[in-house]
């Protein structure tokens, strides 16, 4: 079975966890936690970084820092993982569901502008939905496959309501746009996963980066317990977010090679757009930056969009797929469509819906070979054609 996304674990990475054991240094503290830290940080364009257990830990401690509380609303896309709405829903607050590019898979900027327009008045200084009297505390965009969401257009937004800015960038760890690196594109915050299927990855963990040293060490704080000083105050509800020196030991094995990492993923991502591109009823997944050397997608998962597919036939496809095998899957359902969130306050969000039935996820491990690769496309076309 050619496997959908496992990790490359041939750097040092056996190595530094020899050097976790032997230094006795498995826990919290330890010199990989604040190397992996400035890593991200430098690879990302941001100055600081605060290593978390997981993403979704990142992306709570993140909305909590730029002061999401509970009744609120945070801006979110609706084709995202489950886990950026987990987030804030953790702050007892609501995701703002919005629609996504057709050409991106990224939240609609001009749907975003027109509907704050529409829908907000500011009272006392802060954002109002109207129409759920609820207040709008942030924006939540989403870098979604690693592809850079419009920043500049969120950006502009986002100054225009003063809002604070928490991306959830879980696979963009080495993507740009416009030469600038994904956290240097004017969020207060963005957020890394590094989860087992990501393009690199620590076992589990995740990464808040930023540049104000406040916010930052706010985070810090947050996932630390709130602590103050060695003795057992703390001043708040903080969190036990903390990533151990064994995951950032693996991390930092892995981050010494994410070009390589990136550069594989892309590479695995233009040769399924070439062989999907001109056959009816299939279109490439979305990858504006194989045209434009300053636009670079991390390219995290690549497959295939089939035109007019529901679920169902989607689920069939995939068991073809097996039993030629090849291991696929679908992709995220929307955050609107998912139980816990029917009742979330939500925009036209028809996009999303035509999108997220069609997709196959094809395997696309950064050790992918060119044969398995090919026999992927050559099961998928069979597939789709019967
Ligand atoms: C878009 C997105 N957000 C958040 C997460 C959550 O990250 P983690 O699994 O590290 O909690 C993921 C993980 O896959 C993700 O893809």
């Amino acid at each position: 079975m050619i496997p959908l996304a496992i990790p490359d674990l041939k750097g040092n990475e056996n190595r530094y966890l020899t050097e976790c054991i032997t230094s006795n240094f498995v826990s919290c503290v330890g010199p990989f936690v604040n190397r992996f830290e400035d890593m991200v940080a430098t690879a990302s364009g941001n100055l600081r970084g605060v290593a978390t257990a997981s993403g979704t830990a990142g992306l709570h401690a993140g909305l909590v820092a730029v002061g999401v509380r509970a009744g609120d609303l945070v801006i979110l896309p609706s084709l995202t993982f489950i886990a950026s709405a987990n987030a804030i829903n953790y702050c007892g607050a609501d995701p703002w569901l919005f629609d996504v590019d057709r050409a991106t898979w990224n939240i609609d900027c001009e749907q975003l502008a027109q509907q704050l327009e529409a829908e907000t008045e500011i009272r006392g200084g802060e954002v109002i939905h109207q129409p759920t009297g609820r207040r709008v505390a942030a924006i939540m965009p989403v870098h979604t496959l690693g592809m850079p969401a419009d920043m500049d257009a969120v950006v502009k937004l986002a100054k225009q309501y003063e809002l604070p800015v928490v991306a959830d960038g879980a696979a963009a760890l080495g993507a740009a746009d416009k030469m600038r690196p994904v956290g240097a594109l004017g969020a207060d915050l963005t957020v890394f996963s590094f989860n087992g299927n990501k393009t690199m990855t620590c076992g589990g963990g995740g990464m808040v980066v930023g540049d104000d040293p406040i916010l930052i060490d706010q985070v810090k704080h947050l996932t630390t317990t709130a602590r103050k000083g060695p003795g057992y105050d703390h001043d708040r509800v903080g969190f036990n977010y903390r990533m151990t020196n064994v995951q950032a030991a693996i991390g930092c094995a892995q981050l010494e090679r994410i070009d390589e990492l990136v550069s594989a993923k892309r590479r695995i991502r233009s040769i399924y757009n070439q062989a999907f591109a001109d056959i009816p009823g299939l279109t490439p997944f979305p990858d504006y930056s194989l045209a434009n050397a300053n636009n670079r997608s991390s390219c995290w998962f690549s497959g295939v969009l089939v035109e007019d597919a529901d679920q169902e036939r989607i689920l069939s496809l995939l068991d073809h797929l097996q039993n030629c095998g090849v291991e696929s899957r679908p992709f995220w359902k929307p955050i609107h469509l998912q139980e816990p969130y029917l009742h979330a306050p939500k925009n036209d969000l028809r996009v999303c819906e035509d999108i997220w039935s069609g997709i196959v996820v094809l395997p696309c491990s950064t050790g992918l070979l060119p044969e398995d690769q090919e026999q992927v496309i050559r099961g998928l076309l069979q597939t789709v054609s019967n």
